[in-house]
């Protein structure tokens, strides 16, 4: 299924786990795609290779996406790779496990530059084209589970997950005239290198297990999937909502 045909879509963070993902399935189905990560390494090249075999074109531009000059320049280049872009996947994100008392400054900012302000100004270079081109566009957000449940030790990405609900929801009302859909995915635990701790403690692992019902962990494809439904022209009546991706995880509860 082409549901992509001649349209350009640009995956931040996308060399390896959801977003690599999301890559490979939305050129799958026709898009040319931008790929980015902070700089050009093997696994770039080798998704390059694949989305290349599959008929379809493929870049990657280095971006350092916490940092909003760096996110606008990432945008208005990625523009200029292709002459257009139709989707925006904002999936680049960061966790750190921490005491609420011991955060710092830094570690702060490190995850609320990555996960809000750089997809804040991201959003804005976009629509700034878009309503420049009078183009309409499509935004999908990779948030969390912990945009909508708590998780202790991780207060800033789950302030940082929260601020990018409120944010969707927020401009799905005010992009909307501009015929911009935005949109955001909320994956449960997906195996990827950012559940490397997680996967190698068969303890932690089973804890984790418990509060799912589909007593698995998710593939980076499964998130793929929907964030490819809801770039796509299906979704046309679909904005300000988030999807879970999370085998059952968000609303769970047993008592045996
Ligand atoms: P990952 O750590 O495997 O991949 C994240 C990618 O983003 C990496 O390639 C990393 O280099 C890139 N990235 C990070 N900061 C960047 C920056 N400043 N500029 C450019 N690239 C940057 O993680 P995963 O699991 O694929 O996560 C992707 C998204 O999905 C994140 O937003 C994460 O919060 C979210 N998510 C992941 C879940 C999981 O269980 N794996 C569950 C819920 C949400
Ligand atoms: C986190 C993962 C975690 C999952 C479920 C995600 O947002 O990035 O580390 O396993 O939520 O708690």
């Amino acid at each position: 299924m082409n549901r992509f045909e001649n349209k350009i879509a640009l995956i931040t963070g996308s060399t390896q786990g959801i977003g690599a993902a999301c890559a490979l399935r939305l050129a799958s189905e026709g898009a040319d795609i931008i790929l980015n990560g902070r700089k050009y390494d093997e696994r770039a090249e080798g998704l390059i290779n694949q989305i290349t075999a599959m008929g379809r074109r493929a870049t990657f531009i280095a971006a350092d996406v916490s940092a909003s000059a760096d996110v606008v320049k990432l945008i208005g280049d990625a523009i200029a790779t292709y002459g257009t872009l139709d989707i925006l996947v904002n999936n680049a994100g960061v966790e750190k496990n921490h005491n609420f008392w011991e955060v710092t400054e830094e570690e702060y900012d490190f995850v609320m530059d990555t996960n809000l302000k750089g997809i804040f100004f991201g959003i804005q270079a976009f629509v700034k084209y878009c309503m420049g081109a009078k183009r309409e566009g499509v935004v999908v957000n990779m948030s969390s589970v912990h945009e909508e449940i708590i998780f202790p030790h991780f207060a800033a990405y789950c302030a940082s997950k929260g601020a990018l609900k409120m944010l969707t929801r927020n401009l799905a009302t005010e992009l909307a005239p501009l015929n911009i859909r935005i949109n955001n995915v909320a994956p449960g635990a997906i195996s990827t290198p950012i559940n490397q701790s997680l996967m190698a403690n068969p303890e932690l692992l089973n804890n984790v297990l418990k509060n799912i019902p589909m007593k698995k962990l998710g593939k980076p494809e499964d998130v793929a999937a929907v964030v490819s439904f809801l770039a796509s022209a299906d979704a046309a009546y679909v904005t300000g909502s988030t999807y879970f991706v999370d085998g059952g995880l968000t609303y769970h509860y047993e008592e045996q």
